[in-house]
């Protein structure tokens, strides 16, 4: 059967990551020698696969860290060359700085980095490694003309008490910037009650400072967005991601393509399908959400 509605592909290209993000935290950190990764003709034709089952209307590179994956260029130019134009990478973007433009070249348009804070203690403690070469590759992407967006997870006691900083860093910058809510997944999963901030006290937090104009809501968005108003005339463009306290399942047409290949309906569901089940692991979404049961993050990208 054909799915009709277009889906977005979200493609984790190697669980590989350099960072031990404390509510992901790959237990292996290995650069994928060449010769070991996937090569890029065979993701192009996992994608065409799907395709031929369901339009794509967007690709988004996702990982572990996509840049580990050694053949990314190629990848992004094989798909820009299948027809489909919206092309995105998520990624803590560590590597990004010598490679933005390249990518660019090759058909890359959006990149979402994540940035946690912007002090390298917090960054440290989150991350396991130092800022600086995150805040040179946001730069570096916005002159090489990708559109970025800024993703922070907050946790509290940890950079709960930096969503002001982390929102006038954006503002400076002029990017977009979302705040999400922390998912009861991963190692953090047992602490979750402890870590959890909810996107309504986040936004709370910030109305000291800022004053909202909201933004349409599109169904198919992870984000809800505002203009955020400073009282200094400044504006940012600002989200949150809720998918803890305001599940955005409905209106979903999210598939992601595991590291290994296998499609996976929902982020909340354990299950793997063949390229050729679209129906079957778009029908998961319909379960009710078992984060606790989804261990495997760094393998479908978030
Ligand atoms: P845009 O295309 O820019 O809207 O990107 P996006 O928000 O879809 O992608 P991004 O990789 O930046 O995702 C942000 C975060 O949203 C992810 O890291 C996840 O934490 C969360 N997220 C994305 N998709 C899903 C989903 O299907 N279910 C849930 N529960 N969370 C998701
Ligand atoms: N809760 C919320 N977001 C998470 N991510 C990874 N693990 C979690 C979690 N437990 C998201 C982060 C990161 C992206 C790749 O996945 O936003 O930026
Ligand atoms: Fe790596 Fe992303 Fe997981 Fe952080 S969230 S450890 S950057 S895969």
């Amino acid at each position: 059967m054909v799915a009709h509605a277009a889906i977005s592909l979200r493609v984790s290209l190697t669980e590989s990551c350099q960072f031990h993000c404390i509510y992901c935290r790959p237990a292996h950190a290995k650069i994928l020698a060449r010769e070991a990764a996937t090569p890029p003709a065979e993701w192009i034709s996992r994608i065409t696969t799907v395709r031929r089952h369901a339009p794509i209307e967007k690709v988004r590179f996702t990982g572990g860290e996509p840049l580990l994956y050694p053949f990314l260029d190629e990848v992004v130019e094989g798909i820009r060359g299948l027809g489909i134009g919206d092309l995105a990478l998520t990624t803590n973007a560590f590597l990004l700085a010598s490679r933005a433009a390249e990518l660019a070249e090759r058909g890359l348009r959006r990149v979402n980095i994540s940035l946690d804070s912007r002090n390298p203690k917090t960054f440290e403690k989150m991350t396991g490694a130092h800022p600086s070469k995150v805040l040179t590759a946001i730069d570096a992407a916005i002159d090489a003309g990708l559109e970025v967006k800024l993703n922070a997870v907050i946790l509290r006691g940890v950079n709960d008490g930096e969503l002001l900083d982390l929102l006038d860093y954006a503002t400076d910058r002029e990017v977009p910037i979302r705040f999400l809510e922390l998912m009861p997944i991963g190692p953090t999963a047992k602490d979750f009650d402890e870590l959890y901030v909810s996107g309504a006290e986040m936004k709370a937090r910030l109305s000291e400072r800022i004053t909202w104009t909201e933004l349409p809501y599109s169904r198919s968005e992870t984000s809800r967005n505002f203009i955020g108003h400073w009282s200094d005339g400044r504006e940012v463009r600002c989200g949150f991601i809720l998918p803890t306290s305001t599940p955005f399942c409905d209106g979903c047409r999210r598939l992601r393509l595991s590291s290994d290949g296998k499609l996976v309906g929902c982020l909340a569901q354990p299950d793997r399908f063949d390229l050729d089940q679209i129906e079957e692991a778009l029908a998961v979404k319909l379960r009710p959400q078992r984060f606790e049961d989804q261990r495997a993050m760094v393998s479908i990208g978030g």
